[in-house]
């Protein structure tokens, strides 16, 4: 059963992470469907966040393809390998969160909307290799502290534990995993 979020209003995001985080934590515990699951997160997040652009890009290969997001359309595949392009890619490839206080300032930044002032991408990585990432985009400028690094990564493990395991379908479908 779909209820609809409870998101609070007039708090600072802090209070909107301790609010909105535990329920999408219950709204994917119960759906074995990873792409049903981004697209609900992607959902939530932009609902209870206001931000810009909210989505996953997949690994398949050596790149990254575009999955469910919310926000302006985007460009559909970014590179991995051989060489990494934009954010998304260094996150890929470094396996650490990226923060980009200033999309500008960040060299070989693929700006999918003009609009888009700062970023932060979150990789999840499963047996080394970085199997998604989750792309966040503000229109503001310096928009990504610490503090959204912490939740969105504690997202991240909830879905790794979910649905990234040994005998998982994700884990067999994916494709080249040199990087
Ligand atoms: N800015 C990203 C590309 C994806 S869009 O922001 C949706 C990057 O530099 O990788």
């Amino acid at each position: 059963m779909v209820h609809a979020l409870q998101i609070p209003i007039d708090t600072d995001r802090n209070e909107i992470y301790k609010t909105v985080i535990p329920q999408i934590v219950s709204l994917i515990e119960d759906e074995p469907d990873l792409i049903a699951n981004l697209a609900n997160i992607s959902a939530a997040l932009h609902a209870a966040l206001q931000f810009h652009w909210v989505g996953f890009y997949l690994r398949k290969g050596s790149d990254l393809v575009l999955g469910p997001f919310q926000g302006p359309v985007a460009c559909t595949r970014i590179a991995v390998a051989p060489t990494p392009r934009g954010v998304c890619g260094a996150a890929a490839v470094q396996k650490e969160t990226i923060l980009v206080p200033d999309v500008e300032q960040f060299p070989g930044h693929i700006a999918c909307s003009s609009l888009s002032r700062s970023e932060i991408v979150v990789p999840l990585v499963f047996q080394g290799v970085t199997a998604l990432v989750l792309d966040i985009d503000s229109e503001k400028l310096d928009d990504f502290t610490i503090d959204d690094q912490r939740e969105l990564q504690y997202l991240i493990g909830v879905l790794k534990r979910k649905h990234f395991r040994e005998d998982s379908d994700e884990q067999l479908q994916r494709g080249d995993t040199s990087v």
